[in-house]
């Protein structure tokens, strides 16, 4: 039996396989409502075999979408689509997760297709009033009520994910956007108690995990995703991320999904197959917290081999998956095991 196609279990959930969806945008929802696009992707993908779907960075705030045709869970009438959602992700065969977001200093910004340039539409909020590159608005630094609103937020979208029928959940701490810009020395400038030192700048992230902890039931799992470095020097680096994944371990968090970069614009970044792998297998090593690994990992045997090296506990697939929906049958037949659903029976 293929690890890939062993069970995973996290707090009373049970992953049939460690084959995840990462969390993709899709720039489809109507004022942060799902919409037939959202209710046609993800089921396929979870008819396609994966053991959990993590729809994509789920706004907390209106103010905190990176565009706004992002999904949100900022009100109590986004659940109503999203329940739907989950009760055809479950019924196509995956365990439904969800990533909760705010885009901070990147937030309102047109859809890729449409540009993907700051609309400039309202102010968005960062650590710093620092944007991220010339011609983007400069944010309003969050004050204690702003913080306090932010965490606030948090605890809301995750109560109402719970309520959505998630049983997943997955804090968005990466890429640029609002609790990653906290993490990062080159966008978090502040010299209160949220900035300077690592401990101040992990602060408010933890925080939030915890605020999040506090609502997610003790028994599902809460995941993080972080940028394990920023790939600068004297940015956040995998010696930072170790010491975070120690503290969110401590706070409940069960899994650390180990992605890089986005703090900071013109990064050279090593990209080339599985090239965040050792990020996920120095945390895992180093904490003995469970990990995710993600990025340029789009063949059966190097995703085998991600999980026989001990490197992480999942895989997570993005753009293969947009590709191929069905590449967890296509890894099942390359790594020897009969999975796929009965009424597909006579194509195998
Ligand atoms: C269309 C698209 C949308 C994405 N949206 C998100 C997102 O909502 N949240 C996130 O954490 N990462 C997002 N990502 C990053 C992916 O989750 C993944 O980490 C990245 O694509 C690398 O994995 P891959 O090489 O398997 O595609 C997105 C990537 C793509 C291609």
């Amino acid at each position: 039996m293929s690890l890939l196609f062993s069970p995973l279990q996290l707090r009373s959930v049970s992953l049939k396989n460690r084959i995840a969806m990462s969390p993709m945008c899709q720039y489809s929802a109507q004022d942060g409502h799902v919409t037939d696009w959202h209710l046609l992707h993800y089921p396929t993908r979870a008819i396609g075999g994966v053991g959990l779907v993590i729809v994509e960075a789920t706004a907390v705030e209106a103010r905190g979408v990176i565009s706004p045709d992002d999904l949100g869970l900022w009100s109590d009438e986004h659940v109503v689509g999203l329940k739907e959602l989950t009760r055809r992700i479950r019924y196509a065969g995956a365990v439904p997760g969800i990533q909760i977001a705010h885009a901070g200093r990147k937030a309102g910004t047109a859809s890729p297709w449409q540009g993907g340039k700051p609309l400039h539409r309202w102010t968005p909020v960062a650590p710093s009033p620092l944007p991220f590159q010339e011609g983007w608005p400069i944010p309003q630094a969050l004050d204690e009520a702003g913080l306090d609103e932010v965490r606030q937020a948090f605890r809301q979208a995750a109560r109402r994910a719970l309520a959505a029928g998630f049983e997943v959940l997955e804090i968005h701490m990466a890429h640029g956007y609002l609790l990653h810009s906290f993490l990062s020395p080159l966008t978090n400038q502040r010299t209160d108690r949220y900035g300077g030192s690592r401990e101040n700048r992990m602060r408010f992230p933890l925080e939030v995990a915890e605020a999040v902890r506090e609502v997610w039931p003790a028994e599902l799992p809460l995941l993080v995703r972080v940028s394990a470095s920023d790939w600068v020097e004297g940015g956040w680096d995998i010696t930072d991320t170790v010491v975070f994944a120690g503290e969110l371990r401590q706070r409940g968090v069960d899994l650390l999904d180990c992605s890089s970069g986005g703090a900071v614009a013109g990064v050279k970044i090593p990209v080339g197959p599985g090239y965040q792998v050792p990020f996920a297998a120095q945390v895992r090593l180093s904490t003995g917290l469970s990990t995710g690994a993600v990025g340029l990992i789009t063949e059966p045997l190097q995703a085998e081999a991600v999980l026989q090296e001990n490197q992480a506990d999942l895989v997570l697939l993005g753009r293969v998956l947009l590709r191929e929906p069905y590449w967890p049958y296509r890894a099942a037949q390359a790594l020897g095991t009969r999975v796929w659903p009965v009424q597909y029976e006579r194509a195998f």
